[in-house]
């Protein structure tokens, strides 16, 4: 028999009407498309299982966090490993910025290059149980590059949207994964309805960003894993990440709750989502106080965070108060400044929408609201090589030379 005691079922985070583990895949039949479904565990179960799974288990990777994934314990698995990521405490950016207590998780070292690999692998594992043979997603670029690459070796069919203006690299990588990757002739927002109306009408399992519940629940292996090599015993005063439909950031804030719930860490860290200036709608709600989302067209460069209507801005919301958090926005030139630093001091080579985190960090010591002695936590969420032009526009030019004339001009002591 399948084993799935650890898992109590899922939520509706509108009206909190109750479902049964298998029983609705994707969102509230009640609420609509914005019923996003919250899956709870059972901790009492978990508990004693948590810490013997992750020192027990023969994978390395994120299933030895079983026993808090929406997966059957004993359930097929994805080939691909994901993770560890390196976290690295960049003391040489620390004492640049003044934070000589500062880390960063490097998730653009994941296999396909971006932290969608961790979400990617719980919809192929869940995909495998349910013997299901295509998987469609709408995405920015990174999570279908991701599920795509999860999915070629297992020999499932990745059906892929985009917006016709992600990064070449992006796409390249999708075509050489072997997706059907349809561009669409718009922005993110449209290749997420699209894929939504192709789901329905010809049957497929969706893994696009918030609509299934289980994605989440994959991104909050990210922090259970850098406070793993923190030390558990002493997570970071701040977490910082980048945030566009806000599913990572709702998944970091579920791994944090689950940790704390299960008594694993002492405190919770505070969640600090940071948003391009241009792309700003979870901000401008978290500001207001409120839950209301007014959608806004985004002109961001970071093209990962660019997004109209973010779709998991409720739980993004919830996630960043429940840590006693924060919102922040930045320029796209603070972004592309936070890059060159990510690289010159600690050899993190983030895109624009990864940048962005770090971006907040510089931003919030500016304000005062970060001092020296804090610990603070950076994720960066996709690699350079993903948007080159992007990193290209940060970085500025190489120097031409035709030969030793040159560079004896240009060292003239030597
Ligand atoms: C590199 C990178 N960073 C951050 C994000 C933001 O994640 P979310 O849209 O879940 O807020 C994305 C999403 O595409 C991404 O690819
Ligand atoms: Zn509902």
């Amino acid at each position: 028999m399948s084993h799935t005691h650890h898992l109590v079922g899922k939520k509706c985070t509108l009206c909190d009407r109750k479902f049964g583990f298998d029983e609705q895949e994707l969102t509230c039949p009640h609420c609509g498309e914005l019923g996003i479904l919250d899956v709870e565990y059972d901790y009492d179960y978990v508990r004693p299982l948590f810490h013997t799974w992750r020192n027990g288990s023969e994978r390395r990777d994120l299933f030895r966090f079983a026993p808090l994934l929406p997966l059957r314990l004993d359930g097929p698995k994805p080939q691909t490993l994901i993770g560890p990521t390196p976290l690295v405490h960049a003391t040489r950016l620390g004492k640049h910025v003044g934070l000589p207590n500062l880390w960063v998780k490097d998730d653009g070292r994941l296999p396909t290059a971006s932290f969608k690999d961790r979400a990617s692998a719980v919809a192929v594992a869940r995909a495998k149980e349910l013997g299901i043979g295509l998987i469609a997603a709408a995405s920015t670029g990174n999570a279908a590059a991701s599920l795509a690459g999860l999915c070629a070796p297992e020999g499932i069919t990745a059906v892929i949207f985009v917006p016709k203006a992600a990064p070449p690299a992006k796409i390249a990588q999708l075509l050489t994964f072997g997706a059907k990757v349809f561009l669409v002739d718009g922005t993110y927002d449209d290749a997420f309805a699209l894929s939504l109306k192709a789901a329905e009408r010809f049957g497929w399992y969706l893994r696009s960003t918030a609509i299934n519940p289980l994605l989440a629940e994959g991104k909050k292996t990210g922090v259970l894993e850098a406070l793993e090599q923190l030390g558990y015993g002493a997570p970071p005063d701040f977490v910082f990440v980048s945030v566009g439909d806000g599913c990572i950031i709702s998944g970091l804030a579920k791994g944090l709750a689950d940790l704390h719930a299960l008594g694993v860490i002492p405190y919770l860290p505070r969640l600090v989502g940071v948003q391009a200036v241009t792309s700003s709608v979870i901000y401008e709600a978290w500001k207001s106080g409120g839950e209301t989302i007014t959608p806004v067209p985004p002109t961001t460069r970071a093209d990962s965070i660019s997004v109209a209507f973010p779709r998991d801005a409720v739980k993004a919301l919830r996630g960043v108060r429940a840590t006693g958090g924060l919102m922040v926005t930045v320029e796209d030139e603070a972004i592309f400044e936070a890059g060159r630093l990510l690289g010159t001091y600690a050899g993190v080579f983030a895109e624009p929408a990864a940048a962005c985190a770090f971006a907040g960090v510089l931003a919030l010591k500016a304000a005062g609201t970060l001092a020296p002695h804090h610990r603070c936590l950076v994720f960066s969420t996709g690699s350079g090589l993903k948007d080159v032009a992007g990193a290209s526009m940060a970085a500025g030019q190489a120097t031409l030379v035709r030969g030793l004339d040159d560079l004896e001009a240009l060292f003239p002591q030597a």
